[in-house]
């Protein structure tokens, strides 16, 4: 299996001392714990969010992954979320914390004044033997009903991403869908 922890902390995109923004379109929009410089809504473009990776260790496990968000690659589209301004330091906790299939990538950030720097993103490619892929909302809902791992329940994730997007002003139909879906079962 891939340790994609460990080519995360082998990348070299990291200059000590200087402060890279991280964008964040999952988790890291409403579980905050590590330390920021500073942070607003970006976007990033051609990429959607999209509820295709399994989750082994935070919202499922290996016998019963959850599904969480990552990013699947759509020209024309764009994601929107928030992005840090961290100090390199943060990734040791962040590798760890997203070792479960996500690699770092560079990417640029737009803010909504127009200015674009270049910054980092996690993503969980389909080669990762986690990646669950495709499936209808409605059965996305299901699944995601159905899983707890060690971060709690999967319904947890997906309800409290929805609500962080809402008061971000966000609309992403492909969570809202989920979550529409997701409150009709109980
Ligand atoms: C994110 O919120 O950007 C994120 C969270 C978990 C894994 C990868 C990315």
């Amino acid at each position: 299996m891939i340790d994609t922890q460990a080519i995360n902390q082998a990348q070299s995109t990291l200059v000590e001392g200087q402060p890279v923004w991280l964008f964040g379109y999952g988790s890291l929009i409403y579980k905050v714990d590590f330390d920021y410089i500073e942070r607003k809504p970006a976007r990033i473009d051609n990429w959607v969010r999209r509820f295709w990776q399994g989750s082994h260790d935070h919202r499922g496990t290996p016998k019963a992954p959850g599904r969480v968000a990552t990013l699947i690659e759509q020209p024309g589209s764009s994601c929107m979320g928030m992005a840090y301004k961290v100090t390199p330091e943060v990734f040791g906790h962040l590798d760890h914390r997203e070792k479960n299939g996500y690699l770092r990538f560079e990417t640029p950030l737009h803010f909504a004044d127009g200015t674009e720097v270049e910054g980092l993103v996690y993503i969980a490619t389909e080669e990762n033997v986690a990646f669950l892929g495709p499936a209808s909302e409605a059965d996305i809902a299901q699944h995601i009903a159905q899983s707890v791992g060690p971060s709690g329940p999967n319904d947890e994730y997906l309800l409290e991403l929805a609500a962080a997007l809402r008061k971000l002003n966000v609309e992403d139909e492909h969570v809202f869908a989920i979550e529409r879906h997701l409150l009709a079962l109980s």
